[in-house]
């Protein structure tokens, strides 16, 4: 793979062979080294490299603002993702009231017995595709659950599961995003009706200062759930499939040490991220990896590439899931830091080593490649593995 061109991130917008992945890692490392932000002309937007100007980006709401990913239609319009303070303060709020601690493990249950089911169906075939037969459903009926959609509806996530797509997070799918919205406003005028022990019904009551979310607030903040929750949760599975299958000794080893499963889902968080990149727009002129960045630039921050940073990372293309000191930027950073961390990081607790427990001999298809889509979310289309066949 030759990119056209080494300043340009638009190239990088393809389908990838995961064989080709390395070759993205060499190319953030010679923009970190060499060009560490530069324009991108066929994009009209800026691009930061390196873990300190990422952070930067991410995390200094005052210079850097959401407000790009509001763009009308995306689907993170009038949500708080696309929010500066104040605004953004008033719906984190209560969105911190409805997702509590307490409500994530609640799920913990529900999240043992979806992965045992779907264990299940596989068990006695020896063969199963991590993404359609575990990696798509158990986010998919976890988040349903959570929100209160009824189980029989679940599966209307499929359709809607290219919404973590950057084509469809700038907008280009109105029908779809119009169909989610309408689903969402029935159910949620339902939970008014008779309120339930789920997020739509303790969202659609949570207050701050005596006010409550409008019901487009409200339809807004279910589809980005959906949209910031499974594609994402998803891939984090996937990724930690990929990871441990490409070191098979790994594989043995968080079998017979299931207490290093928290440190070596951090590393593939690290190492492979669900999420690789993140936009803000400048609010003012801004000094970024020795350039000046007039205001109201678009910034594109690689979060994949600062994750690979030697100056913040030891060995950094080192896989290594003990690694001791990991400040990943996967979840983001401040005020935006992903809302779902905690629930991503119980299901992958859970459902990891479930797998690695009852799927023994797990391996890829060899000769299969294995092809991914690289967006906001980096989207491994297809994994499919062996192992003993039991029963
Ligand atoms: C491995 C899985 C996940 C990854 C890698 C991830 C990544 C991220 C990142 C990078 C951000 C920051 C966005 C920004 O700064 O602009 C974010 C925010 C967010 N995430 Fe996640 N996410 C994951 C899972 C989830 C789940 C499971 C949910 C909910 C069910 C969720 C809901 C959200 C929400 C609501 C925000 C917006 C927070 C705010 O703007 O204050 N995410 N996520």
């Amino acid at each position: 793979m030759q990119p056209q061109s080494d300043s340009q991130a638009a190239t990088r917008f393809r389908q990838y062979n995961l064989t080709e992945i390395p070759q993205v890692y060499a190319w953030f490392e010679r923009m970190r080294t060499n060009q560490p932000a530069i324009y991108d002309e066929q994009m009209h937007m800026w691009q930061v490299f390196r873990y300190e100007d990422v952070s930067a980006v991410v995390t200094d709401h005052s210079r850097f603002s959401s407000k790009p990913l509001g763009l009308v239609g995306s689907f993170f319009q009038d949500t708080l993702v696309a929010k500066d303070p104040p605004e953004h303060r008033k719906l984190r709020n209560l969105v911190n009231q409805a997702f509590t601690p307490r409500a994530v493990a609640r799920l913990s249950d529900r999240i043992t017995r979806v992965t045992q089911e779907l264990l299940d169906e596989v068990r006695a075939t020896g063969k199963m595709d991590i993404v359609s037969d575990m990696a798509f459903p158990l986010p998919a009926k976890v988040i349903a659950e959570l929100l209160g959609v009824p189980s029989e509806d679940w599966n209307i996530f499929q359709k809607w599961a290219r919404i973590g797509d950057t084509e469809s997070l700038m907008g280009s799918e109105r029908s779809m995003q119009e169909e989610m919205s309408d689903y969402f406003s029935q159910l949620l005028a339902e939970r008014r009706r008779s309120p339930r022990e789920d997020l739509i019904s303790a969202l659609s009551i949570a207050e701050v200062d005596g006010e409550r979310l409008s019901e487009q607030e409200l339809v807004s903040f279910c589809t980005l759930l959906l949209a910031a929750g499974q594609e994402t949760t998803k891939n984090l599975i996937a990724n930690f499939i990929v990871c441990v299958t490409d070191h098979p000794e790994l594989l043995e080893r968080l079998r017979q040490e299931p207490d290093l499963m928290p440190t070596a889902i951090e590393e593939v968080l690290r190492y492979l991220p669900p999420v690789w990149l993140l936009f803000r727009m400048t609010t003012t002129d801004v000094e970024l990896g020795g350039q000046h960045i007039p205001a109201n630039q678009f910034v594109l921050a690689w979060l994949a590439s600062a994750n690979r940073d030697p100056a913040q990372f030891a060995n950094p293309d080192q896989f290594d899931i003990q690694r001791a000191s990991n400040r990943h930027m996967t979840f983001g950073h401040g005020i935006h830091f992903c809302v779902g961390a905690p629930l991503a990081r119980l299901e992958a607790k859970i459902v990891l080593p479930m797998m690695l427990e009852q799927l023994k001999g797990l391996q890829r298809v060899e000769g299969v490649p294995v092809m991914a889509d690289m967006g906001i979310v980096f989207v491994i289309r297809s994994l499919p593995v062996t192992f003993q066949a039991e029963g």
